[in-house]
């Protein structure tokens, strides 16, 4: 039997480098071997865990689709929906939210950061946050979960839900583990913390021009002591260069910072470009795909009722064991 796969992305504005380079890339990977089945779904029902424009959400939602559509998913063999189309989702994670303690959810540091970040929002949804992940990898029996690493404590939570699962009513769920890829933690541009939509400056678009994304490498700190320890964003300028550089270009750039002989707009100027190289493709797509919304529309219809006949053979399974069928 082949392994099964999740992934989702929270429909919250355009992709940028770190969520492709540490979610989509692995997506793409895995849809591309025979041996796994795989499912992947637009979080929208999560994004309301946060403050949300329901407009926004509704354009939003779809643009991660066409984002999933540029970036080489093939709805021929992977399974894209949006999860709010498949409530089989959230009635699992009410029978689930019964085997997990309201201290540990408090506890979890993706928790407390969300509750910094809105004090006013401290809501029955944000905290709920990891159950609904849980069920929406356990609702399908996923096996592995290409996500970026700040993930991980999240799988954690599903790896001990389907322990107690298991344990208590004797289902068979396995313990997801992550899928990792190079990319699984994309530092900021700022050099200090991860590449991420929340931090303005941090990040370079999936639609960013050449020139945009020249200017943003240019804005990476350097400090003017080349051949020091490798830190802040010289090491965000490296990272990236590993990634996109060709090996021996990036050994050459490399060399030359310890011999103190670098001159940063050089490495720059090449990254930028190589970057731009990677998502052209993709920016070409994208806009094809974007103007064929019945075609769009029909992905997301197909992906809703295959995704169902899955989850539906889950949750009879559950009811079944826990007294509720
Ligand atoms: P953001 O932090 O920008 O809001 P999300 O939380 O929506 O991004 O993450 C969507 C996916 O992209 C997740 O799988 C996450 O692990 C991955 N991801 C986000 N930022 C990065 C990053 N800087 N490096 C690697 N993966 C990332
Ligand atoms: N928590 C993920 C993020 O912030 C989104 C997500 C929701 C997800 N459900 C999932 C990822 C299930 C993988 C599997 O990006």
């Amino acid at each position: 039997m082949k392994k099964r796969v999740l992934s989702g992305i929270r429909a919250t504005g355009r992709l940028h480098l770190g969520n492709y380079l540490g979610a989509v890339k692995g997506m793409i990977k895995l849809q591309n071997d025979p041996l796994y089945e795989c499912f992947y779904m637009v979080a929208d029902a999560h994004t309301i865990t946060t403050p949300f424009n329901p407009n926004e959400l509704k354009q939003n939602r779809i643009e991660i689709i066409v984002d999933y559509l540029a970036a080489g998913l093939d709805p021929q063999k992977v399974t894209l929906f949006f999860q709010s189309q498949v409530p089989q989702h959230f009635e699992l994670a009410y029978y689930f939210s019964s085997v997990v303690s309201i201290a540990r959810m408090q506890h979890l540091p993706t928790y407390k950061e969300k509750v910094k970040q809105y004090p006013n929002a401290n809501t029955m949804a944000l905290l709920n946050y990891p159950v609904l992940m849980a069920s929406d990898i356990l609702l399908y029996k996923a096996d592995f979960v290409p996500v970026g690493i700040d993930q991980e404590p999240h799988l954690e939570v599903a790896r001990e839900i389907a322990r107690k699962m298991n344990q208590i009513y004797k289902t068979s769920f396995p313990e997801p583990q992550r899928f990792a890829t190079q990319g699984e933690y994309i530092p900021s541009l700022k050099g200090e913390g991860k590449m991420s939509k929340s931090v303005e400056g941090s990040y370079i678009n999936l639609t960013d021009s050449l020139d945009e994304i020249r200017k943003k490498i240019r804005s990476i700190p350097t400090s003017t002591d080349v051949g020091g320890p490798i830190i802040g964003g010289i090491k965000t300028l490296f990272i990236l260069s590993e990634i996109f550089l060709p090996k021996d270009l990036y050994q050459e750039f490399k060399n030359k910072y310890r011999d103190k002989t670098l001159k940063y707009v050089e490495l720059k100027d090449a990254l930028a470009q190589a970057i731009y190289d990677e998502l052209k493709p993709f920016q070409e797509k994208r806009s094809q795909i974007a103007s064929d919304l019945a075609y769009i529309e029909k992905v997301i219809s197909n992906g809703a009722y295959k995704a169902s006949e899955v989850a539906n053979i889950t949750l009879k399974e559950v009811k079944e064991k826990m007294g509720l069928f």
